[in-house]
């Protein structure tokens, strides 16, 4: 089993990564002694094709399931409550109950944040079952729910005890949703190392199709550059961990405009990117290469890199973004491939200005 530490003093856990971890977890689990009673929380695919599984690895261990919606439905403020009273119903005086989040991101994001403010916090660990979770949403400790006015508006830093990693799960994902898992991917390979760059470019039909060993590259290396980059900054406040949201802050405001149904988050990640790639060659700090060459990727995982939706709405819910500082924003620029630095009091006149020719330079 691979094991990736995640060292943050007290709040330090490990990533377990093995093929078929998830006929164990229940079992290794009992070892965390996080509690008596564990609340599954799965989402409705996963709970389709993985019931029989589950059920069987947590055979020996007192729990019960609770099932969330498909995609970022999962992430509402009705679902959040839904949530919350559903623990309330089972956590019983002689309980003590955790959380397990079994799912993409939506449900490794509102489980995380369910259990921050549920009696002000109870443990919880997160089995991620997308190549997204798996490599990205799963490791650090943001949680977070959407509002209509903004994505994961509403959030906490709050890490789980231990993340179960089983890339057996992504077998069942539809190709569509693997391609969205390696948006994330390029985003790391792109922010941090050249040389996952070229590995991705040179083997990116092999993993598309998931075989194993080029799979497990795309999940060890992710997971590894995440989790320095969590541990040098675990709660963001020294902009370390800001590179994570290159792209970000387009892909945002993105989502919130086509109100999280017509534009999945590694779609708008695709595409924020890219925006982000074209705004750094307009702020001087990229050429037209780098961004043909993201492209390009893009491209070859299968990912949108023209952007078809209303880009005046993009701009207004983009004033809503975390990194918006008093009217300038706050943004990820592309200086190489493996190499970005974060600027702040980039004006709105760029932004609009970038969004208004993203368009026709694409
Ligand atoms: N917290 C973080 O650091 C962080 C980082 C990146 C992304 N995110 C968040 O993650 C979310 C996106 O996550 P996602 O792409 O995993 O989407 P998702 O959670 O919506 O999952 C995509 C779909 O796949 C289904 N599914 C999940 N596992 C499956 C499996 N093994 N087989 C078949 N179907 C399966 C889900 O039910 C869902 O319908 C966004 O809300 C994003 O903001 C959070
Ligand atoms: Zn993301």
């Amino acid at each position: 089993m691979k094991v990736i530490k995640i060292n943050l003093s007290k709040n330090s856990y490990n990533v377990y990564i093995k093929q078929n971890l998830l006929e164990s977890v229940g079992s290794h689990i009992k070892e965390f002694n996080l509690g008596n009673f564990a609340i599954i929380l799965a989402s409705r695919s996963v709970f389709t094709f993985y019931k029989n599984k589950i059920e069987k690895s947590f055979a020996k261990f007192p729990h019960s399931i609770i099932v969330l919606p498909d995609g970022e439905t999962a992430k509402t403020q009705a679902s959040l409550f839904k949530i919350i009273q559903g623990i309330i119903k089972l956590d019983k005086l002689n309980r003590k109950v955790f959380i397990v989040c079994m799912g993409g991101g939506t449900v490794g994001d509102v489980g995380g944040f369910a259990s921050s403010v549920y009696k002000r916090g109870i443990p919880y660990v997160q089995v991620p079952t997308t190549l997204l979770a798996q490599i990205d949403a799963s490791i650090g400790g943001k949680t977070a729910i959407d509002l209509k006015e903004a994505k994961n508006i509403l959030g906490a830093f709050y890490q789980p005890k231990a993340v179960f990693v089983d890339p057996g799960f992504l077998n069942t994902l539809k190709k569509k949703q693997i391609s969205e898992g390696l948006a994330e991917a390029v985003k790391y390979a792109v922010i941090k190392s050249s040389a996952f760059f070229s590995f991705l470019v040179i083997n990116y039909r092999e993993i598309l199709s998931l075989k194993p060993s080029s799979i497990s590259k795309v999940i060890d290396t992710c997971a590894g550059i995440k989790a320095k980059i969590v541990e040098a900054d675990e709660t963001e406040k020294k902009s370390i961990r800001t590179i994570l949201n290159f792209g970000h802050t387009f892909a945002h405001a993105l989502e919130a405009a086509s109100k999280y149904k017509k534009v999945s988050h590694g779609e708008a990640v695709s595409l924020g990117m890219l925006y982000a790639a074209f705004l750094s060659k307009k702020a001087g700090s990229c050429g037209m290469n780098e961004i043909y060459q993201i492209r390009d990727l893009l491209k070859k995982f299968e990912l949108p890199v023209k952007c078809k939706y209303d880009l005046k709405a993009i701009y207004k819910t983009m004033s809503y973004d975390k990194k918006n500082v008093s009217g300038r924003f706050r943004m990820v620029l592309l200086e190489a491939i493996g190499k970005v630095k974060v600027v702040d009091g980039i004006p709105e006149g760029l932004i609009s200005k970038t969004l208004k020719e993203y368009g026709a330079f694409i």
